[in-house]
């Protein structure tokens, strides 16, 4: 394919894709499956790479990310990023519409939207294509995210509709959907990560990540709700977001325009009843004058507009009665209270069960049997008990006393002086301890078998299958075949189905036989042995060479060893003495795991960078820079010094250089973060072939 008719093929393919991204992330109506749509894109991809002159910063290519943004450019807003006026009550809006109707007299109309909860945004357009995206800051500078912008789908990258402006901007409110979210919880909670308390907080930490590709993985979504510019299709704000939406933007369908207050009152209640069902969070309803000369003559006070108001939902309560308190042990044994309550609805949704915190919090409650609690939903999506009606509490009711004793393997249980928090000390037989193991043992990071995530590791450790990392590898097709179960979530109550069919099973069995390759840097951090991280996993690994040598090792030893302190060294010699994990070991070495570390030049992995020239700078999170680049060598890669023509990647960490980055962006190097560089180690996918 010569030049031009690439050129053309790349409009063709950039207009598809275009138009089945917005059917199916805008419209909620797919036309073509998601198999011939990933072929679509990776000929495009293709194209692009081979004549890298046709792509447009524009081009859907983008919206897989990994661009690396160190530090977010700082932008001033064309037009001040205002906030809103807010009110909690019925009354204020009433005073509201008075004051609008003292300076408008008394024909105006109201359009009402939800208030979505998220992270306001600042999209601009020039000739039909996004080219910056700017998040609020401080109302009159925010940062230029437009690479994280761009993965969201539901945003158009490009406009061919015929009379859109030349210039213009859209605002809208990037969210995550709760499905986006529990699913990075769940993520997380598998990693042993902190948790997001909410749709709204996973959004805005998903904005500041520096690699594009990971936000891309987060599913953000967002709605538009407002066009400034200085030829706006319309003279108001309704007809304008009609307009828009017409144009590929993602408006939510149910505005309505209102004529009096009394109207306003009904959306707001309507919405106050549909809030639990909806699949994204809000905090209320903003309400705005729906013409922009009204507007014009109402203005503005130094921080918000008069002609708008949003009315904010309180964080919905509920009173019920108390059954009784049941006790979760998480994957580091710690005890958490979960109230069993008479079912009650509160926010839309139907509570049977709400989170007691910890023993602390519930000392602090004083909960008896059958007291009258109340219920709260605000924007996390766990519900807690927030007190207790002592007017209402029965004559002689007995007092609830938190357990002696862990629910799920006896142990009792123990609580450090001055801690709030109760934890089962029978780590290598709890379940749910013993799943926080083996979690651990099959993430990315550690053997890499993530085949046997989401709730498969839970089912197999209650069928008696697995106690052990190690009886992972015991695992047979014959046991595994048509285990099935559905675990529902005991805060959330929300079903997932696990099941083993062939592929599953294939799947697992495979990536078992695989991770008998993974280095001994890697199976080291896969034991968990407390306090070690990644790094310095791999700092021992290199030091002692094998790990009957690190067994071996007094404490003295490992202390003398760069970074490794008394800590560290206690808890690894603490493991190791324990027969039951030398057992463990011995059963691993058996199964053929790595426990030496292999000289370079050997084994598949030796190579995977083979061919590919780096450039390293600035500063990194897990590696130190002789690290990294002992690393890209003992792969097969070569390491300069300066960016040129014959380098594959750039891999950039904090503080790096901004001449190399510059020097990349001119000739195209991409440019990698530690991660990807690890990926590519592990020989994931990447999208470049030095040999092309
Ligand atoms: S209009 C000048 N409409 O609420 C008026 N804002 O305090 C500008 N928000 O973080 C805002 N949904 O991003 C408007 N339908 C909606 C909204 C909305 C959510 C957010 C906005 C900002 C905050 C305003």
């Amino acid at each position: 394919m010569n030049l031009t008719e690439a050129r053309k093929r790349v409009r063709e393919l950039t207009e598809l894709i275009n138009e089945y991204n917005h059917q199916y992330y805008v419209l909620a109506q797919p036309r073509i499956s998601d198999y011939d749509f990933d072929m679509l894109l990776q000929e495009l991809i293709a194209l692009e790479t081979l004549h890298p002159e046709l792509q447009k910063s524009s081009s859907p290519s983008q919206r897989v990310g990994g661009q690396i943004t160190r530090k977010f450019p700082v932008v001033v807003h064309k037009y001040p990023m205002l906030s809103l006026g807010n009110t909690y009550s019925r009354e204020e809006l009433v005073e509201f519409d008075k004051r609008v109707k003292k300076s408008l007299g008394e024909t105006y109309e109201y359009v009402c939207e939800l208030k979505f909860d998220g992270v306001a945004i600042g999209i601009t357009y020039e000739n039909g294509e996004m080219v910056r995206a700017v998040t609020r800051g401080d109302g009159i500078r925010g940062d230029d995210v437009s690479a994280n912008i761009k993965t969201i789908r539901s945003i158009p990258l490009q406009i061919q509709q015929a009379g859109i402006p030349k210039v213009f901007e859209v605002r809208g409110e990037v969210f995550m959907p709760h499905q986006s979210f529990m699913k990075l919880n769940l993520e997380k909670q598998q990693k042993q990560e902190a948790l997001f308390a909410n749709p709204r907080n996973a959004a805005a930490g998903s904005l500041k990540l520096q690699d594009s590709s990971m936000v891309a993985r987060r599913h953000l979504d967002c709605f538009i709700y407002g066009i400034l510019g200085d030829s706006l299709p319309h003279s108001n704000h309704y007809e304008n977001l009609q307009a828009i939406k017409k144009w590929g933007f993602k408006v939510y369908s149910h505005i309505r325009k209102c004529r009096n207050i009394q109207e306003v009152f009904q959306y707001i209640d309507l919405f106050e009843k549909k809030r639990g069902e909806l699949p994204f969070d809000i905090d209320g309803v903003v309400i705005k004058i729906n013409d922009h000369d009204q507007q014009d003559q109402l203005g503005y006070t130094s921080k918000f507009p008069r002609w708008a108001i949003s009315y904010k939902y309180k964080a919905e309560q509920a009173g019920t009665i108390l059954l009784d308190v049941v006790y979760q042990v998480g994957r580091t044994g710690a005890v958490t209270p979960v109230a069993v309550l008479q079912p009650v609805l509160v926010a839309g949704s139907r509570v049977k069960r709400a989170s007691l915190y910890n023993a602390g919090k519930m000392e602090e409650l004083d909960l008896h049997y059958r007291d009258h609690v109340f219920v709260e939903k605000g924007g996390d999506i766990i519900p807690k008990v927030t007190g207790v009606s002592l007017p209402d509490r029965l004559p002689g009711a007995e007092k609830i006393q938190f357990i002696t004793s862990c629910p799920e393997c006896g142990t009792a249980l123990e609580k450090k002086e001055g801690e709030a928090i109760f934890y089962c000390p029978n780590t290598t037989h709890c379940p749910p301890q013993i799943q926080g193991k083996i979690e651990h043992f099959i993430s990315r990071r550690a053997m890499n078998i993530e085949s046997l995530g989401q709730g498969k590791t839970e089912l197999l450790i209650r069928n008696k299958l697995i106690e052990k990392v190690s009886d992972l590898y015991d695992l047979e097709y014959d046991q595994l075949i048509g285990l099935e179960k559905v675990i529902v979530d005991p805060l959330t109550q929300q079903e997932r189905k696990v099941s083993f069919g062939e592929k599953t099973v294939q799947n697992i069995l495979d990536a078992l036989d695989r991770s008998r390759e993974i280095p001994f840097e890697k199976v080291l951090f896969a034991l968990g042995i407390r306090h070690l991280g990644e790094t310095m996993a791999k700092r021992l690994a290199r030091h002692f060479k094998s790990i009957d040598a690190l067994m071996a090792a007094s404490f003295e030893d490992l202390t003398a060893v760069d970074e490794v302190g008394d800590k560290m060294a206690e808890s690894i010699t603490g493991f190791f003495s324990d027969p039951s994990n030398r057992e463990m070991i011995a059963r691993l070495k058996e199964a053929g795991l790595q426990f030496e570390v292999k000289e370079t030049g050997t084994g598949r992995k030796a190579s995977s960078l083979k061919g590919s020239t780096f450039v390293i700078s600035g500063v990194f999170q897990r590696h130190s820079r002789d690290e990294i680049k002992a690393l890209i060598e003992e792969h097969g890669g070569k390491v300069s010094g300066s960016v040129s023509s014959r380098t594959h990647f750039l891999v950039s960490g904090e503080n790096m250089g901004p001449e190399k980055r510059k020097k990349a962006e001119s000739l195209d190097v991409p440019i990698i973060s530690e991660d990807k560089l690890e990926a590519m180690i592990a020989g994931e996918a990447w999208d470049h072939n030095p040999n092309e």
